[in-house]
């Protein structure tokens, strides 16, 4: 992923990234789908191929993925009435050379991560804007139980982070399942495993925006062109 520098139209490249995953999906699959700009062109492109037969059910991460699926005609269910997702296509924020993710930008973290752990595979497409070094330039969005926000956003504020509510005081964003979000600027984050198990183990902490060794492929589009990278299998996979 690193090195690269020609760049075109970040849509243009969010297009091809998203027109590469939704070749990979099959008649019959049950597919997550994802929220953001991104994942929006794959379930435009997705709206397409069942117009011409493709039969596939979808499971959506928020409440405007819904919206667009019902609109592009995409029949979808609910995690309850399918065994497993087979894959979830979704984007990101941030992605690093060790496909970890910092995903939450659009609000829709919690589900996104619920959708994308019940999936045989996580497909995240993006354009290459999105691609670094390092995470944590962008803010990492840490989803709270309201009742405890005060102390959470101390604790972040030791780990070294700016932390700001998103919507402000007076009126909060309020995820669909009726939380708020900390959007925490880390600058850097230097050991994203570490810094996931402190948030983990903080009470009121409901989630947060980092997907780690949860990637199976990255689609980035890049200029006029697409490539994709697999998380290598297990050692001891066979
Ligand atoms: C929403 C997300 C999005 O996938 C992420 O914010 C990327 O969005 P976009 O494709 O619009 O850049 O995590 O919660």
């Amino acid at each position: 992923m690193p090195g690269e520098t020609a760049r075109g139209s970040a849509e243009a490249e969010k297009r091809l990234a998203a027109a590469r995953a939704v070749e990979l999906v099959r008649d019959g699959m049950v597919v997550g789908l994802g929220t953001g700009s991104t994942a929006s062109e794959a379930i435009r492109l997705l709206g397409d191929r069942v117009k011409d037969g493709l039969r596939i059910r979808g499971v959506p991460t928020s409440e405007v993925t819904r919206k667009l699926a019902r609109e592009c005609g995409i029949p979808m269910v609910g995690l309850g009435d399918v065994p497993r997702v087979d894959v979830t296509i979704d984007g990101a924020d941030e992605i690093d050379p060790q496909m970890r993710l910092i995903k939450g930008g659009g609000g829709a973290l919690l589900r996104e991560k619920i959708v994308a752990s019940a999936s045989g595979m996580l497909i995240i497409i993006a354009d290459a804007s999105k691609v670094v070094q390092q995470l944590g330039a962008f803010p990492l969005p840490v989803e709270v139980v309201p009742f405890a926000l005060a102390p959470v956003k101390r604790a972040i504020e030791k780990l070294g982070a700016k932390v700001v509510l998103r919507g402000g005081d007076n009126a909060p964003y309020v995820t669909v399942d009726g939380h708020f979000i900390l959007d925490c600027a880390f600058k850097r984050i230097e050991e994203p495993e570490a810094l996931a198990a402190t948030l983990a183990a903080t009470p009121g902490v409901v989630d947060t925006g980092l997907f780690l060794g949860m990637a199976d492929m990255i689609v980035i589009g890049r200029a006029d062109q697409v490539k994709t990278y697999k998380r290598p299998k297990a050692q001891n996979q066979p």
